[in-house]
């Protein structure tokens, strides 16, 4: 790898002195500060002290100002501000920065660990990329140079480096050069997981196909905003292509051979705990999976929580998206056509596939897309509010949201026919059993305004998101349906980034909806 001076020269101001005073962001979070919004929602305003803003990213704040400047309705402008912005200290590690060179470094963004509101300074494939999604409205070619850029190629960089060591894995511990000590996951340290891996340099090793189509997606996102193919030549890149490429192939192995011995599975995990989606069933294989889909396995679910069938299509939709344009990338810097060749067979054998096996027709539906299956006619008929999830098949450009197999899809998932969509009183939105039944995740609300061109459905989603947060004006993991002062995480990193990006993506699309009133 290249010098570590490379990956830090976007840091433009660092609040070195103050670090030791300011409060922990996630206590911060727990309480309301003014000024407050002055709306019906009382929402509260919830950016760090300035002394405790440990990352400046260059054109953000600008960006952040304008469109406040869009917003008409006091709540709905005070919960952008928040959500769009805390996510800087997000880039940080919230413990004092070790010597002045480096504090917080490399990019190494940390996610909100669980209901015990702990944090855990671990990355994780999805999030990070999901994360810096939020910020590609701000990424043009003409700042290619700038702190944004790198930020970008830093985490792209150690997303590389990640996948060459530990390819099966989800989730990662601080790079060595960063000062901060792994992180030490208890149950993890039990878990039975084939192939081993170490655990300096990794948090948790659950093997999630959408991981891998997150690295996809992050090289997409900054190639073509910014046309910088010369980048993608350098370093690693390559062959931590070649590593992800691998484990999509080795993850077609079904359970059995022709001649019907059991297979070896190239990933296996065990975990002993209480709870059923934290485990593989069959000593950590999980259930049969049938040859000859095309489809490639995914152990675990973007929530982290098993599969039920292996064949899990989202992932494989959005694996079929961006393969295809992580190819473009690996064709424009010429001379590699066979690998070129292998990611676009393999994105068109994913589409053909999920067209054939993935879709299932529902008395009262027709046709829909099944979120599982197995191969052998099992079908699991849900959605959860983790991207990705059928409902966001649109966002994650695997089709067009008119399409008729997703119209119906999406018909049956925002309804009571969806085994996890939530409805009460306080939101009605998909959840998914990593919170367990009774709780909606804002999430999911807002992937239905990322694919909703109905201007009605967005006004209400919104609606529902602002009267939400409980009053402390950020975007929660999940609400009960019942009762809104019961929510999970008071500060989830990834849905408040997301937010952000749907309120500029309205700005563009249909900015007359900035202008509505929710008093
Ligand atoms: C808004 O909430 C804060 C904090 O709970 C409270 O002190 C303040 O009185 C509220 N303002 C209004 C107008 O309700
Ligand atoms: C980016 O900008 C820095 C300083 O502004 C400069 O040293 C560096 O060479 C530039 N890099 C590229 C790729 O243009
Ligand atoms: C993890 O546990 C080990 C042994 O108990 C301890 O030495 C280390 O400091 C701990 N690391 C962190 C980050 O707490
Ligand atoms: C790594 O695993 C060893 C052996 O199980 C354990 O003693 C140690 O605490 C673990 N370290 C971390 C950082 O989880
Ligand atoms: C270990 O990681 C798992 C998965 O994120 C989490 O549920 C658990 O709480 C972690 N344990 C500790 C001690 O951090
Ligand atoms: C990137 O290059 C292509 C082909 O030269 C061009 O069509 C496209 O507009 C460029 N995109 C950006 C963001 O500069
Ligand atoms: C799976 O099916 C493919 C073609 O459908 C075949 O080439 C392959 O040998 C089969 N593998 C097993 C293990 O049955
Ligand atoms: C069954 O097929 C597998 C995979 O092709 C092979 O390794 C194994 O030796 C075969 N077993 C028997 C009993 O033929
Ligand atoms: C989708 O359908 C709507 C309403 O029928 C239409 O206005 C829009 O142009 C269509 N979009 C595409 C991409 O076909």
């Amino acid at each position: 790898m290249p010098p570590l001076a490379r990956y830090i020269a976007f840091l433009t101001t660092l609040a070195l002195a103050s670090a030791q005073s300011c409060p922990d962001y996630l206590d911060y979070a727990l309480e309301p500060h003014g000024p407050y919004s002055g709306g019906r929602y009382n929402l509260s305003y919830q950016r760090p002290r300035p002394e405790c803003r440990t990352i400046q990213i260059g054109d953000v704040d600008a960006e952040t100002e304008i469109i406040k400047g869009k917003i008409a309705d006091p709540d709905l402008r005070q919960l952008f501000g928040n959500a769009y912005r805390t996510h800087w200290i997000l880039l940080s590690s919230r413990r004092p920065p070790p010597p002045p060179i480096l504090p917080s470094l490399h990019n190494f963004q940390s996610t909100i660990a669980d209901r015990q509101r702990q944090d855990i300074e671990a990355m994780w494939l999805r999030d990070s990329a999901n994360q810096m999604q939020s910020y590609l409205p701000n990424l043009v070619p003409s700042t290619k140079n700038n702190s944004l850029a790198s930020l970008y190629r830093g985490v792209i960089n150690l997303q590389a480096r990640y996948l060459l060591n530990s390819p099966y894995c989800n989730s990662f511990q601080p790079p060595v050069e960063s000062g901060i000590p792994p992180a030490n996951n208890t149950s993890a340290s039990d878990d039975t997981v084939v192939p081993p891996y170490n655990n300096q340099s990794v948090f948790e090793c659950k093997y999630e196909l959408d991981s891998l189509a997150a690295f996809l997606e992050i090289c997409t996102n900054y190639w073509q905003s910014t046309n910088d193919t010369s980048f993608f030549g350098k370093y690693s890149w390559i062959s931590a292509l070649e590593a992800v490429l691998d484990v999509a192939d080795a993850m077609r192995t079904p359970t059995y051979a022709a001649n019907g011995s059991v297979l070896v599975s190239p990933y296996a995990f065990t975990r002993e705990t209480t709870r059923a989606t934290e485990t593989l069933a069959n000593d950590g294989i999980g259930n049969p999976v049938q040859n000859g889909t095309g489809l490639i396995r995914s152990a675990f679910r973007p929530s982290d929580d098993a599969t039920i069938y292996q064949l899990f299509i989202p992932a494989n939709m959005m694996c079929a998206r961006y393969l295809a344009t992580a190819a473009d990338i690996v064709d424009a810097l010429g001379s590699y056509d066979v690998l070129c060749k292998r990611m676009r067979d393999m994105s068109y054998e994913l589409r053909q596939a999920i067209t054939k096996h993935g879709i299932v027709n529902v008395p009262g539906h027709g046709q829909v897309y099944a979120y599982e299956i197995d191969g052998y006619g099992s079908q699991n008929l849900m959605d959860d509010a983790n991207i990705p999830s059928l409902l966001s098949a649109p966002f994650l450009g695997y089709l067009d949201r008119n399409d008729s197999v997703y119209q119906n899809t999406r018909s049956l998932i925002l309804s009571a026919q969806n085994s996890y969509f939530m409805r009460g009183p306080v939101i009605s939105a998909v959840g998914g059993p990593h919170n367990g039944p009774g709780y909606a995740w804002p999430m999911a609300s807002i992937v239905r305004i990322f694919t909703s061109d109905d201007d009605e459905e967005i006004l209400g989603q919104l609606g529902m998101i602002l009267s939400s947060t409980d009053g402390l004006g950020l975007i929660h993991e999940s609400v009960n349906s019942f009762k809104g002062s019961d929510w999970t995480r008071q500060w989830f990193s990834w849905a408040n980034g997301l937010f952000g990006q749907c309120i500029i993506d309205l700005s563009n699309r249909k900015p007359e909806i900035l202008k509505a009133s929710f008093q």
